[in-house]
């Protein structure tokens, strides 16, 4: 079992991993878990990560050094693989690549058969690689589709293999609508068979992500909330019936984030520094972007914001038909974001409509976001679903107060003004759409009058604990729990 010095040997399977290849949260979550877990139980705990060597990896170039070859049979298939090593954070990150990862694709192709044949082969590569190094582990914690099918190949292909006797596997599930469909032609290649789990639906037999939910000793969703909402038809993408079924499987464990990172105390990228016992200085960030965005210059007029990936997810035409709706009220928006090219355009558009009091960047520029969280008083996230969600968290930290749907880890994160305004650092709605984020911004531009109430809110907000020690600690007890059966 453990090895011994009796540490629990993890590995940890990722698509992404911050700050080597980010597309979304899965990339943060996989920089830092890991690094959390060894940085505060280091002498409980071996983990590595394990991902595929990609072409934005390449370009960056991190210190990495290449630690062999090797091949193995996937069906008719011989699949040739080179493995290298890195780190981040001291963590020690695999990096693999074979001809269908080759080095020089993206991320994600966005095209399923590409994507298919390259996470399939991804995942029976990983497994691969630790018979390659000799190294034994106990847990296989794999994230979202991308290496779902690792945690299925142990269950079947590996089933009788004894190098992998006895390895426990945990699935996190980052975002459940993104379950590897169109992966069907790679897993016939590579010699995947269908999960034989009477409870899942057909469709999902032969489909990435519910195989590896079937598979898994442990299904993790990334707020208690979405672990929740996912046993319901509204979220559960067509296998409520199965996650109700084996409920027993499945918990919910809320992301953490970087608190070093995100300290508005000695945060370089804002122009004034701050912190809860000088939140007075704060407020001079606010005054500098209006004036650099040819804005009013006036510390009463409450600054909404934004830092989304443009998408319907996101709720963002919400936003679009809510402040119209609100144009006589006095307020300023400034968004950050880039994606779908129809809701930049209406972003854009917007902008033109009314210079003096909305500005929008349509891209994504780290520093950008750390200026708006700083400078904004009010945070728009009016998601249609969220799993757990960072920006909320970061907001909070910045103190800058966010107006969210009450669904999966903003409700988990976000405590809501109706509770009691001495303890809440948000507002949250239950009707997500246009309507409801008209009411509930509404409440929000109201409080913000009430400078007295809102200062403490904003308090409560940035001493909220989200730190990733919390749940790493949750996860280590995962991980002990399953070993002892
Ligand atoms: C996905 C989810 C997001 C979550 C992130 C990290 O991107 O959409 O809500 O925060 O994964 O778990």
């Amino acid at each position: 079992m453990t090895d011994k010095a009796g540490k629990i040997k993890v590995l940890f399977a990722s698509a992404e991993a911050a700050p080597f290849a980010k597309v979304g949260g899965l990339g943060d979550v996989a920089g830092a878990l890991p690094a959390s877990l060894l940085y505060n139980f280091a002498d409980e705990i071996d983990i590595r990560t394990i991902m595929p060597f990609h072409a934005v990896i390449k370009a960056k170039n991190p210190p990495n050094k290449k630690i062999g070859d090797f091949s193995f049979q996937a069906n008719t298939q011989q699949i040739d693989c080179e493995l290298f090593i890195s780190d981040i954070d001291g963590v020690p990150v695999y990096l693999v690549d074979n001809p269908y990862i080759n080095h020089d694709s993206p991320v994600y192709h966005g095209d399923w058969q590409l994507d298919g044949l390259k996470y399939a082969s991804f995942s029976l590569a990983l497994l691969e690689a630790m018979r390659y190094l000799d190294w034994k582990i106990d847990i296989l914690h794999a994230n979202d589709w991308h290496t779902s099918l690792a945690v299925h190949a142990l269950e079947t292909i590996y089933k009788d293999d004894p190098f992998f006797e006895g390895v426990k596997t945990i699935l996190s599930i980052h975002n459940l609508p993104y379950n590897g469909w169109g992966s069907q032609d790679a897993m016939n290649l590579l010699g995947f068979t269908a999960s034989q789990d009477p409870d899942l639906p057909d469709w999902a037999k032969f489909t990435p992500l519910p195989m590896g939910i079937a598979a898994a000793h442990k299904v993790i969703a990334v707020s208690p909330g979405y672990s929740r909402e996912i046993l319901t038809p509204e979220y559960g993408c067509g296998i409520e019936n199965y996650l109700q079924k084996h409920v027993g499987k499945i918990m919910g464990i809320l992301n953490g984030i970087d608190e070093d990172r995100w300290d508005p105390a000695k945060d370089e990228a804002i122009s004034h520094n701050f912190s809860v016992d000088q939140l007075s200085e704060r407020v001079q960030n606010k005054l500098d972007l209006q004036k650099a965005l040819d804005f009013e210059v006036d510390e009463k007029i409450p600054l909404l914001t934004i830092v989304t990936r443009l998408s319907e997810q996101k709720g963002v035409p919400s936003i679009f038909e809510a402040l119209p709706q609100l144009i006589d009220r006095k307020w300023q928006f400034a968004l950050l974001g880039s994606g779908n090219p129809e809701l930049e355009q209406r972003a854009s558009k917007l902008a033109e409509a009314h210079p003096d009091r909305i500005a929008c960047f349509v891209q994504y520029d780290d520093v950008i976001s750390h200026v708006l969280y700083a400078s904004g008083d009010i945070f728009l996230m009016p998601s249609l679903y969220e799993p757990c969600g960072l920006s909320q968290m970061f907001a909070m930290k910045y103190g800058n107060l966010p107006v969210a749907t009450a669904t999966g880890g903003l409700a988990d994160s976000i405590c809501d003004y109706s509770t009691d305004p001495d303890i809440a650092t948000g507002f949250l709605y239950t009707e997500k759409n246009t309507a409801g984020l008209v009411k509930s911004l509404s409440l929000a531009l109201d409080t913000f009058e009430n400078q007295e109430i809102w200062q403490l809110m904003q308090k409560n907000a940035m001493k909220t604990d989200f730190c990733w020690r919390t749940s790493a600690k949750k996860y280590l007890e995962v991980y002990k729990s399953l070993l002892r059966g």
